[in-house]
């Protein structure tokens, strides 16, 4: 065995929450990588294991690497820009802080620092955006891969209403696309994806080489904003005027099915939830850049309801903090206000199996089952004052990890590992 970590420990081992699988003296059997068990410490004794190879953090929570579907690498510059909403917010602070990623030193940098910053949120795999440079999207990826990482990411295509510096032109933005993915798709853990950043970006011809290149390609992924202010809806229209509705204009491309990420889908019409469920496209729940840019509250239970698959995201830098963490309590918030109470299982099972699933990654990561790749987290409610004091009168699991998502932060977070390797470790080790 290379690693056999034990420590309180769960997963979600199944395709819901009600699988979680919970264990107050588990171990991770990790060899080349891959898991090889996850079990009852006293199961895996008597199963002939030995526990004294064990690293052991009996206080710290064990779980798989979180998964963000849905985060801006060049705008962790940016987070926390005040009194904006969306259309705003990207002509005043995004795009200006965009534009310096043409710089490939600058992007190589901030690449390392996004990486890194990833992971010591607990992080282990993302679906990012990157700017429209294919320098910076290069660099991102080379980041990812120097930490093992699985990383999904690809260069912005946007045509039309951005200003000189992250505006592409076609048919170049289409070709420069086709490059990356050539060169980075399937290399390793990395993915790319083709990105047409939102309709009011993209000339209706980009949007269509898009879903060409899509139709090419048909195991990449798509990832694309809708619907996620009234404003930004009704100006959309007007850019695209045949269009049947929002997301009729992605349909038409041919950007949206299973393997089509839609950001925020907060102000879908019942039609348009309809048709999205019958295409399979992920709508990704953006909660703390929902509430931080006041665009509004995503109807969850009702696009689920409609079956339509949806994951949870930090959207950085429309969400301001890197740490899914937030993003889980400002979930609660959200949907409070909705009258869905949503349990830590749930959230805790989103954005780690549930997520996987949706990013149709849930074969390699997501959970602990035998072969999947050892991509985890360790969790030391000491490391927070707020979240050890409140977890000291925890009486039960599901009380104990509503506390730590509710008052949780990357502080907490004490150790990543991508592939069974520790990639980041802030305290001293276990014994
Ligand atoms: N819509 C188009 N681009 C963006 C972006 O960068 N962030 C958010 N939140 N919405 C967008
Ligand atoms: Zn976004």
């Amino acid at each position: 065995m290379d690693r056999a970590i034990r420590a309180k420990a769960l997963h979600f081992p199944g395709s819901n929450a009600g699988s979680m699988t919970y264990f107050d003296d588990g171990v991770l059997l990790i060899r080349d990588g891959t898991v090889v068990d996850f079990d009852d410490a006293s199961r895996l004794e008597s199963k002939g294991f030995d526990l004294g190879q064990c690293e052991s953090y009996p206080e710290h929570l064990l779980m798989p690497g979180f998964i963000d579907p849905h985060i801006h690498f060049p705008q962790w510059d940016v987070v926390a820009s005040f009194g904006t909403r969306l259309l705003e917010w990207l002509e005043t602070y995004t795009f200006p802080a965009e534009r310096r990623f043409a710089d490939p030193e600058f992007a190589e940098v901030a690449a390392e620092e996004f990486c890194d910053g990833l992971l010591a949120a607990g992080t282990t795999t993302a679906m990012a955006y990157s700017s429209s440079h294919a320098v910076a999207t290069e660099a991102l990826f080379r980041a990812a891969e120097r930490r093992s990482m699985r990383l999904l990411t690809g260069k912005v295509l946007m045509d039309q209403n951005a200003p000189d510096g992250v505006r592409d032109v076609m048919p170049a933005a289409i070709s420069e696309s086709e490059a990356l993915l050539k060169a980075w798709h399937g290399r390793g853990r990395l993915g790319y994806v083709i990105t047409p950043r939102f309709a009011g970006t993209s000339t209706p011809e980009q949007l269509s080489a898009a879903g060409e290149l899509f139709a090419r390609y048909p195991d990449a992924w798509v990832q694309t904003h809708l619907s996620e202010t009234i404003e930004e809806i009704n100006w959309t229209a007007s850019i695209h005027p045949s269009a049947k509705d929002y997301f009729g204009i992605y349909e038409d491309a041919g950007l949206a099915n299973a393997r089509a990420m839609m950001g925020h889908c907060i102000h879908l019409t019942a039609e348009e939830i309809r048709r999205m469920a019958g295409s399979g496209a992920a709508a990704i729940f953006c909660p703390s850049s929902n509430l931080f840019l006041g665009s509004g509250l995503m109807p969850y239970e009702r696009l689920m309801e409609a079956g339509i698959p949806v994951g949870l995201a930090s959207d950085v830098g429309g969400g301001p903090q890197i740490c899914l963490l937030h993003t889980m309590a400002d979930a609660y918030k959200v949907l409070q206000l909705q009258g869905y109470p949503l349990s830590a299982k749930e959230a805790f099972f989103q954005v780690t199996k549930g997520n996987a699933q949706v990013l149709q990654i849930d074969s390699f990561v997501g959970d602990f089952t035998p072969g999947k790749e050892a991509d985890f987290i360790l969790i030391d409610p000491e490391k927070s004052p707020e979240v050890s004091r409140r977890v000291a009168r925890a009486q039960t699991i599901d009380e104990r990890l509503f506390a730590l998502m509710m008052l949780g932060d990357a502080r907490v977070i004490a150790q990543a590992s991508t592939l069974g390797q520790c990639r980041i470790s802030k305290r001293s080790e276990g014994t």
